[in-house]
C-alpha cells in the first residue's frame, strides 16, 4: 500500500527540508524503462575483454576503420547468421541500423506495414520520413497475418514491414512459426521487404527458439537487425544489420557520409566478448534475472490488480496489460507517478486506441521493487475507480 503522510504535519516556522515533514520519502521506481539494471552487466567480463582488445588491434581499436563496421565483429555476426561478411554492417546501437535502412528504403508516401502496437521510436521515425503507416493488430503468437492479408488483397502495396519477432516491444509476445512462413510467402507475392527487428532474441527464459525469418528466406526479401543492447549492455551502442549483399552495400555509403565508421573502440571489446564466450555467461546472467522479474510482475499484478489482463512472455523485457474498457490510463500515469512510479501509457505505441493499455518494463527493477511498484499503481488505480463510482 502506498505510504501516506500524516493527517496534518506541522506547520514548519522556517525553510526545512521536505525530509522534516515526516512525508516518508518514496523510492522512485520505473516501469517505463526498456533497459537491464546495472547488477546485471557483467563489468568485470568487460573490462577484461576490453584489455584483450586494446592489446590485441591497438591499430583497429583506435583507428577511424570503415562504415561497415570492425571485422572481427562482422566475422562473428556472419557466422552467427551463416551469411558472407559483406551482407553485414554493424552500426552504433540497432537504432542506427533501423534509422539507414529507413533512409535507404522509405520514402515520402511509401507505405510501411507496422504491428500495432509497436516500438514508439520506430513510428516517430516513419512518421518523420513521411511514410504511410498501415498497422496491423497484434494477437498474442504476432501480427494478424491474415488481416495483412486482406489488406494486401484490397489493394495496400507497401514497401516494407516492419515487424519485432520475438518478445516484441511493447507487447512481449512471439511471432509463431507458422505466421512467419506466412509472412514470408506474403512478402514473396505480394513484393515487399520484411524488416525482422529482433534486439530481444537471446532472452528466452522458456518455450522454443522459433528460427528468424532471415534464416527461412533466400537472401533477398529479409533485412535482419539485432543488437548487443540486451546481451551486453545499451552503453556500449552496438547493434547490426544483415540484410540482402546491394542493400547493405548501399547502407555503407550512407554510414560514410554519416559518420565515416561507428566506434571501433566499442566494436572491438564487443568482438572480443563474443569470441571469447563471455557473451553466452552473460546473456545467462540476464535471462536469469528477467525470469524472476517476469514472474515477480505477473504475481504482483495477479495480487494487486486482479483486473488487469495480460500475456505472460516467454522472454524479453516487456508486459503489456490490458486494463477494463473505460479505464483512464493517462490519469493513471498521473497518480502512479504521484506515488514515485512510472510506467509508458499504451497510446504511446499505436496511432489508435490504447488507452486502457500500459506497458510495463521489467528488466531494470528487483523483484522486490516491482511488488512494491504495482501496489502503488494499483492504489493509482482503485483511487481513480472509486473517484469515477
Ligand atoms: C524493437 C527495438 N528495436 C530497436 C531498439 C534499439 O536498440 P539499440 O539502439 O539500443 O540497439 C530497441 C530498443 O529498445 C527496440 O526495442
Amino acid at each position: 500500500m502506498r505510504p501516506r503522510p500524516p493527517a496534518a504535519a506541522p506547520a514548519p516556522s522556517r525553510q526545512l527540508p521536505v525530509s522534516w515533514l515526516l512525508v516518508p520519502e518514496l523510492t522512485n521506481i520505473s516501469l517505463a524503462r526498456g533497459a537491464p539494471s546495472p547488477d546485471i552487466i557483467a563489468v568485470d567480463e568487460l573490462r577484461a575483454a576490453a584489455d584483450r582488445a586494446f592489446e590485441r588491434d591497438p591499430a583497429g581499436a583506435f583507428s577511424y576503420g570503415t562504415s561497415a563496421g570492425y571485422p572481427r565483429l562482422l566475422e562473428w555476426i556472419s557466422d552467427k547468421h551463416g551469411v558472407e561478411p559483406d551482407r553485414t554492417l554493424a552500426t552504433n546501437g540497432s537504432m542506427q541500423a533501423d534509422a539507414f535502412l529507413f533512409q535507404a528504403l522509405v520514402e515520402p508516401g511509401d507505405v510501411v506495414v507496422v504491428e500495432a502496437p509497436t516500438y514508439d521510436r520506430t513510428l516517430l521515425a516513419l512518421r518523420k520520413l513521411g511514410a504511410e503507416i498501415l498497422a496491423i493488430p497484434l494477437e498474442a503468437d504476432g501480427i494478424d497475418v491474415e488481416a495483412l492479408a486482406r489488406a494486401l488483397d484490397g489493394g495496400a502495396r507497401p514497401k516494407l514491414a516492419h515487424i519485432i519477432p520475438n518478445f516484441q516491444n511493447p507487447a512481449g509476445c512471439t511471432l509463431s512459426l507458422e505466421k512467419r512462413q506466412r509472412l514470408l510467402e506474403l512478402a514473396r507475392e505480394h513484393d515487399f521487404t520484411i524488416f525482422e527487428d529482433d534486439p530481444y532474441v537471446e532472452l528466452r527464459f522458456e518455450g522454443a527458439q522459433h528460427p528468424t525469418m532471415l534464416s527461412l528466406d533466400d537472401g533477398t526479401g529479409v533485412v535482419y537487425a539485432s543488437s548487443f543492447s540486451k546481451t551486453v549492455c545499451p552503453g556500449i551502442r552496438v547493434g547490426y544489420l544483415v540484410g540482402p549483399q546491394p542493400l547493405i552495400g548501399s547502407i555503407r555509403g550512407i554510414a560514410t557520409g554519416t559518420y565515416i565508421s561507428p566506434s571501433m573502440v566499442a566494436q572491438s571489446i564487443v568482438a572480443e566478448f563474443c569470441h571469447s564466450g563471455a557473451i553466452e555467461r552473460s546473456i545467462a546472467t540476464v535471462k536469469k534475472a528477467l525470469l524472476e522479474r517476469r514472474d515477480a510482475t505477473c504475481a504482483a499484478l495477479e495480487r494487486h490488480l486482479p483486473e488487469a489482463r495480460f500475456v505472460s512472455p516467454e522472454g524479453g523485457y516487456f508486459l503489456w496489460v490490458d486494463l477494463p474498457e473505460g479505464s483512464d490510463v493517462a490519469s493513471l500515469e498521473t497518480g502512479a507517478r504521484e506515488r514515485g512510479v512510472i510506467f509508458v501509457k499504451g497510446t504511446d505505441f499505436l496511432l489508435e486506441g490504447g488507452e486502457n493499455s500500459l506497458r510495463l518494463a521489467y528488466s531494470a527493477v528487483p523483484p522486490d521493487q516491482i511488488e512494491e511498484g504495482i501496489a502503488r499503481v494499483a492504489d493509482a488505480y482503485r483511487e481513480l475507480a472509486g473517484a469515477a463510482a
